[in-house]
């Protein structure tokens, strides 16, 4: 068996994290979204990733590399324009071949990992296996209307959803998907879907077998799904600290400091992950935050969000519900007039009180 992850795509839900970034490597808890499908795929048993890459190849490359660090063996599948997750699949035959394949989304992430899948999918053989969850908002994803254990009938994005069970972004094929994506025509927003792929099995009597998902499961495309994404992670995390914490600094719950991170007089309420380096001073962090490796905090409050690499916030009051770039710069200034002094990147969203 074989692993596809999809990791192309522009992100345009995500900018203007996504104008410099691929959005699957955005972290969660301080680790990529993406590397969290590496782990469940390899904890499945499976070896041989193909990786479908596009604008951000070469990002994704020098992040994963030749899949040594997980014991996987990767190798990478241009996709020459973002034309739909079945034309991904469809450029991935001649790397996939005859084997039957698991297909990931890399913007998702599952509590559970997959292995229940891939044994149930071994043992069942259906030409195809998709996984559902109940959602709140099914118009914003691909929805299945079942009878009993069957699948009647899937629609991407539908106006007026028959049922709330989604389509998660975790599915099992056999070789015959290789048809069904070479014989459907392209949806309104002009791409190969693979929910139209996955109803030409359907109308053609081939098996599909739906599996609905217990554990949590989220699709981090947007801004409040990576936050949740985040806080569903923090909330299982084990303390550990590997840095330094001054004896004014008050630590409360679970948290995770990383090698060389440094904390004065502040107070770390947790869940919350502080990275490498990173550097906290007279400063509250609170809950489900989460500060990547070699940031800069110094007289703030914040909750609640992720913020990257390099990043500086100082002297702000509060923050909270955010998410905060690489090497961005948020500061109160000394300067007169007193007003805001903004330079933010395109499609940009800035809330003030
Ligand atoms: C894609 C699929 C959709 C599925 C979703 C899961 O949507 O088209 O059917 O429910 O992934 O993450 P997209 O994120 O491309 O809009």
């Amino acid at each position: 068996m074989k692993a596809l992850i999809l990791s192309g795509g522009k992100g345009t839900r995500l900018r203007p994290i996504t104008h410099t970034s691929a959005k699957q490597l955005v972290p969660i808890a301080n680790k990529p979204i993406l590397f969290y499908g590496l782990e469940a795929i390899r904890d499945a048993g499976i070896s041989s990733v193909g990786i479908v890459v596009g604008e951000t190849a070469n990002e994704i490359k020098k992040a994963v590399g030749t899949g040594d660090p997980w014991n996987l063996n990767v190798t990478y599948l241009p996709q020459e324009a973002p034309l739909g997750l079945a034309h991904a699949v469809k450029i991935s035959e001649d790397y996939i071949g005859s084997d039957p394949f698991i297909m990931y989304l890399g913007d998702n992430l599952l509590r559970s990992g997959i292995k229940e899948f891939v044994i149930e999918f071994q043992k069942n053989r259906p030409n195809a296996q998709i996984l559902l969850s109940h959602v709140k908002t099914p118009e914003q994803f691909g929805v299945a209307e079942l009878s009993g254990n069957h699948v009647i009938r899937l629609e991407e994005k539908p106006k007026q959803p028959k049922s709330d069970l989604a389509l998660v972004g975790v599915y099992l094929f056999d070789s015959t998907i290789f048809n069904a994506v070479k014989s459907i025509k392209p949806s309104k927003r002009n791409e190969l879907e693979i929910t139209d792929a996955i109803q030409y099995l359907i109308d053609k009597k081939f098996s599909v077998t739906p599996h609905i998902v217990n554990g949590w499961w989220k699709d981090t495309g947007k801004l409040e799904d990576l936050l949740e994404a985040n806080r569903l992670v923090l909330e299982s995390i084990e303390s550990f600290n590997l840095g330094h914490i001054d004896s004014a600094t008050k630590v409360e719950g679970r948290v995770i400091f990383e090698k060389g991170a440094s904390i004065k007089n502040s107070i770390i309420r947790g869940p919350c992950i502080i990275g490498e380096g990173t550097q906290i001073e007279d400063s509250y962090i609170g809950p489900f935050t989460s500060i990547y490796h070699h940031a800069e905090l110094k007289n703030c409050e914040i909750e609640h969000s992720i913020v990257l690499e390099y990043a500086q916030i100082k002297n702000i009051k509060r923050i909270e519900g955010s998410l905060i770039g690489q090497n961005a710069v948020i500061l109160q200034s000394p300067s007169k007039p007193s007003a805001y002094r903004i330079m933010v990147g395109d499609s940009s969203r800035v809330e003030v009180p």
